[in-house]
């Protein structure tokens, strides 16, 4: 039986930012994907790094969102340097529109607390928001978030999958089907093969419930899909990425913009586009930027995003099954959070103590106080 130090279940971004980084420091890594690397909600992604713009009220989640995006220049410096590819980090700031004086209200709240939280903005008038973007539907304003920016996510998803394959084993194609702690380690087995680690950690967004349950851990997580599309302007650019209440659009350094996207809960494993996902998406862009009403259609997609009921993730040891480190849950956030979730998982594999911020995500922190982890 072939034995590692980590045993990663997942290759998406944050699975293989885990793999990665842990390899780096010298473990020997086994990194297994169900699929492809990169194949699901990371890969299709819009890649906002929207931590100001995700999060709806103070506290530790807010945090660990800034701290992650503060890691982002470091962190495609990095990739680049490991790999070639270019994630195409774009800091330019985020601009939450607001069609009218209820929907400003509210954004002037939030940036009221933001701004004593540790995050920044500002106020654009009408006329300011006009004379930045022309494209766009006369609105009351926009709150403007300098720091929050976005990259390219099937570049991410192709950057850290190439890390991972050169610090790491990989094998794609390979489902797990079980996870068997045990006094000094751990077994995990998929359909072909059983290997062990010394522990292992359970990165496989929307499909980790699966496993958590074998695992008697209760933190369901269940798939969310997005619809996306991108369109290539005719005349004119998008020089920020826009968010409404309706959509968020884009611009990637490609020059096409990717307009995002549906929330669909209980549609399951499903990832069929659909009239009226479409539709939404192309009625809102119709609303939001009347000067790309004839932009040229590209594409359009679908992603699974991991679900969770706070929307923030858990990442930390299992308290009864300490060989098994869990990083589920990131919902809306995997992109943004995926640099600062490998380096709490790279700290938890190499013993080390957590900050207080990070130990708020930790399982005894997020679950039921019950015994339900026991096995
Ligand atoms: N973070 C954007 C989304 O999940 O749609």
């Amino acid at each position: 039986m072939n034995t590692y130090d980590t045993i990663v279940i997942g290759g998406g971004a944050v699975g293989c930012s885990c793999a990665w980084l842990m390899g780096q420091s010298g473990q020997s890594v086994l990194l297994l994907e169900r699929g492809r690397l990169g194949g699901e909600a990371s890969g299709a992604a819009a890649g906002m790094l929207g931590a100001q713009l995700e999060v709806k009220s103070p506290g530790p989640f807010f945090q660990l969102c800034l701290e992650s995006r503060g890691l982002y220049p470091q962190w495609a410096e990095a990739l680049l340097a490991e790999t070639g590819i270019d994630i195409e980090l774009v800091q330019n700031g985020i601009l939450q529109v607001a069609a009218d004086e209820r929907a400003a209200r509210h954004l002037r709240t939030q940036l009221t607390w933001q701004q004593e939280h540790g995050g920044s903005g500002e106020w654009w008038p009408q006329e300011q928001l006009a004379a930045q973007e022309p494209l766009l539907a006369p609105a009351v304003g926009a709150l403007y978030l300098p720091e929050d920016g976005n990259i390219s996510a099937p570049r991410l998803a192709r950057a850290v999958g190439e890390a991972a394959r050169r610090r790491a084993q990989v094998r794609e194609g390979a489902e797990v089907l079980r996870i068997d702690p045990d006094g000094s380690g751990v077994r995990v087995t998929t359909q072909e093969e059983t290997f062990r680690a010394q522990q292992a950690v359970i990165a496989s967004g929307a499909w980790a419930h699966a496993l958590l349950s074998t695992l008697h851990v209760r933190f369901p997580i269940r798939p969310v899909k997005g619809q996306l599309l991108a369109v290539r302007p005719r005349r004119g650019r998008l020089t920020h990425t826009v968010h409404t209440e309706s959509v968020y659009l884009v611009p990637k350094r490609d020059g096409t913009v990717v307009v995002g996207a549906t929330e669909e809960h209980g549609a399951g494993f499903d990832r069929e586009l659909t009239a009226r996902g479409l539709a939404t998406l192309l009625t809102g862009l119709a609303e939001v930027a009347p000067g790309l009403s004839d932009a040229v259609f590209e594409r359009a997609w679908t992603g699974l995003r991991p679900g969770s009921s706070t929307g923030a993730p858990m990442i930390g040891r299992l308290p009864h099954q300490p060989q098994v480190i869990v990083a589920v849950g990131h919902f809306r956030n995997g992109v943004l959070l995926s640099p600062i979730t490998a380096r709490i998982v790279a700290a938890l594999a190499a013993q080390q103590p957590l900050p207080e911020l990070w130990r708020a995500f930790a399982p005894e922190s997020v679950l039921p106080q019950e015994p339900q982890t026991r096995r």
